[in-house]
């Protein structure tokens, strides 16, 4: 598969993220209103000749009350295309994800898990934090994290 991550405009990532993440809701429901914060920036997997993402990822400036750091990034909005799920893209996007974090001198990568989900983060060296907890419609979360310096 040739595949290819790059930074893509906000807009790039909502269809996926509706399809994967809120699907049978309006398209509004995907809207977060961080995503045009300063700071944030939207990541897309892209195999050559097709136009639509594959995988996409959003990151925002925002500290999380709980977890120190000087410069941390929470990641919202990962999702990869139902039928290509398990083969890695997940992964790749956000290897090259805590890449651009660490370069611009983040400490602390942070995300509300899906219990669903909470097995990839593992195997890209988050932590849970604390207990889970209910987003409703959503379902039963965890505060994951990565520590990204030393
Ligand atoms: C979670 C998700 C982004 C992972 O991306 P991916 O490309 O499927 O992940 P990878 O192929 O890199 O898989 C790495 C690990 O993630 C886990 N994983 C794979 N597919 C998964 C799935 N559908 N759901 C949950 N975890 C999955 C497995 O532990 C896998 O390791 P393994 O292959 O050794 O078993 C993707 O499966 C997805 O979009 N799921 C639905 C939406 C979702 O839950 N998003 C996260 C919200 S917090």
């Amino acid at each position: 598969m040739g595949l290819f991550i790059q930074k893509v405009t906000v807009d790039q990532v909502y269809p996926l993220r509706s399809k994967v993440l809120r699907p049978g809701l309006a398209m509004d429901s995907c809207h977060y209103v961080e995503d045009h914060t300063i700071g944030a920036f939207h990541l897309a997997a892209f195999v050559e000749d097709v136009e639509d993402p594959i995988g996409i990822a959003s990151f925002y400036l925002e500290k999380h009350p709980q977890l120190p750091a000087a410069i941390s990034y929470r990641l919202r909005g990962m999702a990869v295309e139902p039928e290509i799920q398990s083969q890695g893209v997940g992964s790749i996007l956000l290897t090259q994800a805590i890449d651009i974090c660490q370069k611009e001198g983040a400490d602390l990568l942070w995300c509300n898990a899906r219990q669903t989900a909470t097995r990839f983060y593992k195997k890209l060296r988050f932590k849970q934090y604390g207990e889970s907890f209910d987003l409703p419609g959503i379902g039963e979360h965890f505060v994951m994290y990565r520590r990204l310096k030393n």
